[in-house]
Protein backbone atom coordinates (compact mmCIF):
# COMPACT_ATOMS: atom_id res chain seq x y z
CA UNK A 1 0.00 0.00 0.00
CA UNK A 2 1.39 3.66 -1.19
CA UNK A 3 1.74 5.13 2.88
CA UNK A 4 3.60 8.53 3.12
CA UNK A 5 5.88 6.45 4.68
CA UNK A 6 6.54 4.12 1.78
CA UNK A 7 6.93 7.13 -0.44
CA UNK A 8 9.59 8.51 1.57
CA UNK A 9 11.56 5.47 1.93
CA UNK A 10 11.38 4.91 -2.01
CA UNK A 11 12.53 8.73 -2.36
CA UNK A 12 15.42 8.11 -0.20
CA UNK A 13 16.26 4.65 -2.13
CA UNK A 14 16.37 6.78 -5.48
CA UNK A 15 18.60 9.08 -3.46
CA UNK A 16 20.61 6.61 -2.64
CA UNK A 17 20.92 5.35 -5.66
CA UNK A 18 21.50 8.46 -7.04
CA UNK A 19 24.50 9.07 -4.86
CA UNK A 20 26.12 6.00 -5.62
CA UNK A 21 25.60 6.52 -8.97
CA UNK A 22 27.49 10.29 -8.43
CA UNK A 23 30.43 8.56 -6.42
CA UNK A 24 30.87 5.86 -9.06
CA UNK A 25 31.40 8.29 -11.99
CA UNK A 26 33.82 10.66 -9.66
CA UNK A 27 35.97 7.25 -9.59
CA UNK A 28 35.56 6.58 -13.36
CA UNK A 29 36.17 9.99 -13.69
CA UNK A 30 39.56 10.30 -11.57
CA UNK A 31 40.64 7.40 -13.37
CA UNK A 32 40.23 8.45 -16.54
CA UNK A 33 42.02 11.80 -16.18
CA UNK A 34 44.66 10.45 -14.73
CA UNK A 35 45.44 7.90 -18.03
CA UNK A 36 44.83 10.73 -20.02
CA UNK A 37 47.38 13.11 -18.29
CA UNK A 38 50.11 10.05 -18.07
CA UNK A 39 49.03 9.73 -21.83
CA UNK A 40 50.90 12.99 -22.49
CA UNK A 41 47.03 14.44 -23.31
CA UNK A 42 46.22 17.79 -22.29
CA UNK A 43 43.26 17.55 -20.11
CA UNK A 44 40.46 15.01 -19.95
CA UNK A 45 38.36 16.87 -22.17
CA UNK A 46 40.08 17.58 -24.93
CA UNK A 47 40.17 21.65 -25.07
CA UNK A 48 42.64 24.16 -25.87
CA UNK A 49 45.48 23.87 -28.77
CA UNK A 50 48.07 26.16 -28.43
CA UNK A 51 47.96 30.16 -30.04
CA UNK A 52 48.98 30.86 -33.09
CA UNK A 53 51.32 33.67 -34.19
CA UNK A 54 48.54 34.74 -35.82
CA UNK A 55 46.28 34.17 -33.62
CA UNK A 56 48.31 36.43 -30.67
CA UNK A 57 48.83 38.81 -33.36
CA UNK A 58 45.12 39.41 -33.93
CA UNK A 59 44.97 39.99 -30.07
CA UNK A 60 48.17 42.11 -29.99
CA UNK A 61 46.35 45.50 -30.38
CA UNK A 62 47.33 47.41 -27.56
CA UNK A 63 48.87 50.87 -28.32
CA UNK A 64 51.06 52.42 -25.17
CA UNK A 65 51.40 56.66 -24.46
CA UNK A 66 54.66 56.66 -26.55
CA UNK A 67 53.00 55.11 -29.42
CA UNK A 68 54.85 51.58 -29.19
CA UNK A 69 52.42 49.26 -31.09
CA UNK A 70 50.77 51.55 -33.43
CA UNK A 71 50.55 49.82 -36.73
CA UNK A 72 52.13 51.37 -40.39
CA UNK A 73 49.22 53.26 -42.28
CA UNK A 74 48.01 56.84 -42.28
CA UNK A 75 45.79 59.40 -42.19
CA UNK A 76 44.44 62.97 -42.84
CA UNK A 77 41.26 64.34 -41.13
CA UNK A 78 39.95 64.97 -44.86
CA UNK A 79 39.60 61.44 -45.06
CA UNK A 80 38.23 60.78 -41.37
CA UNK A 81 35.58 63.22 -41.96
CA UNK A 82 33.94 60.33 -44.58
CA UNK A 83 35.18 57.59 -42.05
CA UNK A 84 33.67 59.31 -39.47
CA UNK A 85 30.24 60.00 -41.16
CA UNK A 86 30.10 56.57 -42.46
CA UNK A 87 30.57 54.96 -39.43
CA UNK A 88 30.18 57.40 -36.50
CA UNK A 89 27.77 60.08 -37.08
CA UNK A 90 24.66 57.61 -36.26
CA UNK A 91 25.68 57.74 -32.44
CA UNK A 92 28.34 60.59 -31.72
CA UNK A 93 26.61 63.11 -34.32
CA UNK A 94 27.45 64.83 -37.18
CA UNK A 95 29.06 67.33 -35.20
CA UNK A 96 30.90 64.88 -32.54
CA UNK A 97 28.08 66.31 -30.05
CA UNK A 98 27.11 62.56 -28.72
CA UNK A 99 23.67 61.54 -27.71
CA UNK A 100 22.67 61.17 -24.41
CA UNK A 101 20.14 58.43 -25.53
CA UNK A 102 22.55 56.04 -27.14
CA UNK A 103 25.50 56.76 -24.33
CA UNK A 104 27.28 57.71 -27.32
CA UNK A 105 29.96 60.54 -25.92
CA UNK A 106 30.52 63.68 -26.91
CA UNK A 107 33.95 63.65 -28.29
CA UNK A 108 35.50 67.61 -28.16
CA UNK A 109 34.62 70.43 -26.31
CA UNK A 110 34.76 71.18 -22.79
CA UNK A 111 37.91 71.93 -22.48
CA UNK A 112 38.83 74.17 -19.35
CA UNK A 113 35.81 72.88 -17.66
CA UNK A 114 37.21 70.06 -15.84
CA UNK A 115 37.85 72.20 -12.52
CA UNK A 116 34.15 73.55 -12.78
CA UNK A 117 30.89 73.05 -11.51
CA UNK A 118 29.89 71.80 -14.46
CA UNK A 119 33.10 69.25 -15.77
CA UNK A 120 32.50 68.40 -19.61
CA UNK A 121 34.48 65.53 -20.09
CA UNK A 122 35.68 64.53 -23.69
CA UNK A 123 38.59 63.40 -25.84
CA UNK A 124 39.54 66.88 -26.05
CA UNK A 125 39.22 68.20 -22.41
CA UNK A 126 40.20 65.08 -20.94
CA UNK A 127 42.42 62.66 -22.92
CA UNK A 128 46.30 62.68 -22.30
CA UNK A 129 47.91 60.82 -25.01
CA UNK A 130 46.34 61.25 -28.40
CA UNK A 131 47.69 57.22 -29.19
CA UNK A 132 44.53 56.61 -26.51
CA UNK A 133 42.33 57.30 -29.39
CA UNK A 134 43.57 55.29 -31.66
CA UNK A 135 44.05 52.47 -29.25
CA UNK A 136 40.53 52.68 -27.96
CA UNK A 137 38.46 53.41 -31.59
CA UNK A 138 40.78 50.59 -32.92
CA UNK A 139 39.76 48.26 -30.61
CA UNK A 140 35.94 49.13 -29.24
CA UNK A 141 34.24 51.23 -31.91
CA UNK A 142 32.04 51.58 -33.86
CA UNK A 143 29.96 50.35 -31.33
CA UNK A 144 28.34 48.02 -33.34
CA UNK A 145 31.14 46.82 -35.02
CA UNK A 146 34.39 46.69 -32.94
CA UNK A 147 37.32 45.98 -34.95
CA UNK A 148 36.21 46.19 -38.35
CA UNK A 149 37.95 49.19 -39.20
CA UNK A 150 41.16 49.24 -41.23
CA UNK A 151 44.76 50.88 -39.69
CA UNK A 152 44.09 53.76 -41.98
CA UNK A 153 40.32 54.32 -41.02
CA UNK A 154 41.78 54.32 -37.81
CA UNK A 155 44.32 57.05 -38.43
CA UNK A 156 41.48 59.13 -40.37
CA UNK A 157 39.43 59.22 -38.14
CA UNK A 158 41.59 59.80 -35.36
CA UNK A 159 43.09 62.76 -37.15
CA UNK A 160 39.96 64.19 -37.70
CA UNK A 161 38.84 63.81 -34.12
CA UNK A 162 41.55 65.60 -33.24
CA UNK A 163 41.46 68.57 -36.62
CA UNK A 164 37.91 68.98 -35.02
CA UNK A 165 39.41 69.48 -31.74
CA UNK A 166 41.33 72.18 -32.73
CA UNK A 167 44.20 69.92 -31.69
CA UNK A 168 46.36 69.41 -34.87
CA UNK A 169 45.87 71.38 -38.45
CA UNK A 170 43.40 70.40 -40.77
CA UNK A 171 46.12 68.86 -43.42
CA UNK A 172 47.63 66.43 -41.15
CA UNK A 173 48.31 63.25 -41.40
CA UNK A 174 48.49 61.14 -38.72
CA UNK A 175 50.70 57.76 -38.67
CA UNK A 176 52.73 55.72 -36.22
CA UNK A 177 55.31 58.68 -35.95
CA UNK A 178 53.49 61.91 -35.99
CA UNK A 179 50.57 61.06 -33.72
CA UNK A 180 52.52 60.11 -30.68
CA UNK A 181 54.14 63.45 -31.10
CA UNK A 182 50.71 65.35 -30.70
CA UNK A 183 50.36 67.21 -27.32
CA UNK A 184 46.49 66.80 -25.80
CA UNK A 185 45.08 69.81 -23.59
CA UNK A 186 44.75 67.91 -20.23
CA UNK A 187 48.49 66.47 -20.77
CA UNK A 188 49.17 67.99 -17.47
CA UNK A 189 45.93 67.37 -15.75
CA UNK A 190 46.99 63.83 -14.46
CA UNK A 191 49.23 64.12 -11.46
CA UNK A 192 51.39 60.92 -9.78
CA UNK A 193 48.99 59.52 -6.67
CA UNK A 194 51.24 60.03 -3.50
CA UNK A 195 49.14 57.34 -1.50
CA UNK A 196 50.70 54.23 -0.11
CA UNK A 197 49.55 51.18 -2.47
CA UNK A 198 49.56 47.76 -1.22
CA UNK A 199 53.59 47.36 -3.01
CA UNK A 200 54.53 49.51 0.40
CA UNK A 201 53.40 46.76 2.75
CA UNK A 202 54.94 43.41 1.13
C1 LIG B 1 26.27 52.22 -32.26
C2 LIG B 1 26.67 53.47 -31.65
C3 LIG B 1 28.12 53.91 -31.82
C4 LIG B 1 28.85 54.02 -32.97
C5 LIG B 1 28.41 53.69 -34.39
C6 LIG B 1 30.14 54.54 -32.58
N1 LIG B 1 30.18 54.73 -31.23
FE1 LIG B 1 31.75 55.49 -30.15
N2 LIG B 1 30.73 55.17 -28.44
C7 LIG B 1 29.46 54.64 -28.35
C8 LIG B 1 29.15 54.41 -26.96
C9 LIG B 1 27.85 53.83 -26.45
C10 LIG B 1 30.27 54.83 -26.23
C11 LIG B 1 30.47 54.74 -24.72
C12 LIG B 1 31.08 53.39 -24.45
C13 LIG B 1 31.39 53.14 -23.01
O1 LIG B 1 31.31 54.06 -22.19
O2 LIG B 1 31.75 51.98 -22.69
C14 LIG B 1 31.24 55.32 -27.18
C15 LIG B 1 32.48 55.84 -26.83
C16 LIG B 1 33.39 56.35 -27.73
C17 LIG B 1 34.62 57.03 -27.38
C18 LIG B 1 35.11 57.29 -25.96
C19 LIG B 1 34.75 58.69 -25.54
C20 LIG B 1 35.14 59.01 -24.11
O3 LIG B 1 35.30 60.21 -23.81
O4 LIG B 1 35.29 58.10 -23.29
C21 LIG B 1 35.24 57.37 -28.54
C22 LIG B 1 36.55 58.10 -28.69
C23 LIG B 1 34.40 56.90 -29.62
N3 LIG B 1 33.28 56.29 -29.10
C24 LIG B 1 34.70 57.06 -30.96
C25 LIG B 1 33.93 56.51 -31.98
C26 LIG B 1 34.33 56.52 -33.36
C27 LIG B 1 35.58 57.20 -33.90
C28 LIG B 1 33.36 55.86 -34.07
C29 LIG B 1 33.34 55.55 -35.53
C30 LIG B 1 34.49 54.84 -36.06
C31 LIG B 1 32.35 55.45 -33.11
N4 LIG B 1 32.74 55.85 -31.87
C32 LIG B 1 31.17 54.80 -33.46
C33 LIG B 1 28.62 54.38 -29.40
C34 LIG B 1 28.98 54.36 -30.73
Amino acid sequence: MWTPSAKLAAVQGALMLLGAAAVAGLVAMGGRSGAIAGDGYQGPYGFGTPASEAEIAAMDIDIMPDGHGLPPGSGTPAEGEAVYQRNCAPCHGANLEGSAILGADRLIGGRGSLATVEPIKTVESYWPYATTLYDYIGRAMPFNLPGSLSADEVYAVVAYILMRANIVEAGTEMNAQSLPQVRMPNRDGFIPDSRPDVFDYN
